[in-house]
């Protein structure tokens, strides 16, 4: 399960030695995230600058793995680490819920990436995690984001006021979701339109070819 496949997207956690990747990207990416991301705490070690902050935060996920209670991917293009593609806050009992939250790299976005990779995580999410509800929160101003769920036509479930703290700030956030009934009518248009293998595309083909040397659970 480490590894999930799209048609261009490989997903898959993130390990202390992709730290060199992740530092050039979050550089590069600093200003435009920091408008979509929570406020980093005071003092705490920035993971984009301190190899043993990005592994402590590789741990953290590993054990979120291991609890059931999220799972981190990284988004990889052509081999290359471009963004991140995260199932959290995963509840069973009634609920069976997770929030998917994301971001790419500014010089591959516009490619449709992004809900490539959220088609290939809702997969995860209802095919193997069995998962009955997937939900996504978007601040209003964010069109970019709000067109990857509109491309893949999640359902608008209402506006949440001050629902996320984001760069110190509780903004309200439009509520998208889709639940596995959704999910198992729309699977095969949506698999077809961002999944199904391209003549050149990679999926179909075994992860060590894609990702050599790789071992899973690397933390
Ligand atoms: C939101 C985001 C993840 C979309 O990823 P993506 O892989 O570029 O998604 P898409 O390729 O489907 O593009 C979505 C929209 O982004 C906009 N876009 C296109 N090219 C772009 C570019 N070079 N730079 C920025 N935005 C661009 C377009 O409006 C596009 O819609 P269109 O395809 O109808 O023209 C990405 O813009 C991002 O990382 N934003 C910052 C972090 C963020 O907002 N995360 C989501 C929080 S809810």
């Amino acid at each position: 399960m480490s590894t999930l496949l799209g048609r261009r997207v490989l997903l898959r956690p993130l390990t202390r030695s992709d730290f060199g990747e992740w530092r050039e990207v979050r550089r590069r990416n600093r200003a435009r995230l920091k408008e979509w991301e929570p406020q980093a705490l005071p003092g705490r070690p920035d993971s984009a600058e301190d190899p043993r902050a990005f592994a402590d935060r590789c741990s953290a996920r590993r054990r979120e793995r291991q609890h059931g209670t999220g799972y981190g991917f990284g988004v990889f293009v052509n081999g290359c680490f471009r963004g991140e593609m995260n199932l959290s806050s995963i509840q069973r009992g009634p609920f069976q819920s997770c929030y998917v939250g994301y971001w790419i790299d500014e010089a591959v976005a516009g490619n449709g990436y992004t809900p490539e990779a959220l088609v290939v995580a809702a997969r995860f999410a209802f095919e193997e995690l069995k998962l009955h509800r997937l939900q996504v929160a978007i601040v209003p101003r964010n069109s970019a984001s709000l067109r990857v769920v509109g491309k893949l036509g999640l359902r608008y479930e209402g506006l949440a006021e001050r629902y996320v703290e984001i760069n110190g700030v509780w903004e309200d956030h439009h509520r998208f979701a889709i639940t596995e009934e959704e999910w198992r009518v729309r699977a095969p248009e949506l698999v077809e339109a961002w999944i199904a293998p391209a003549l050149d595309g990679h999926a179909g083909r075994p992860v060590s070819e894609l990702v050599p040397g790789r071992t899973e659970n690397q933390g």
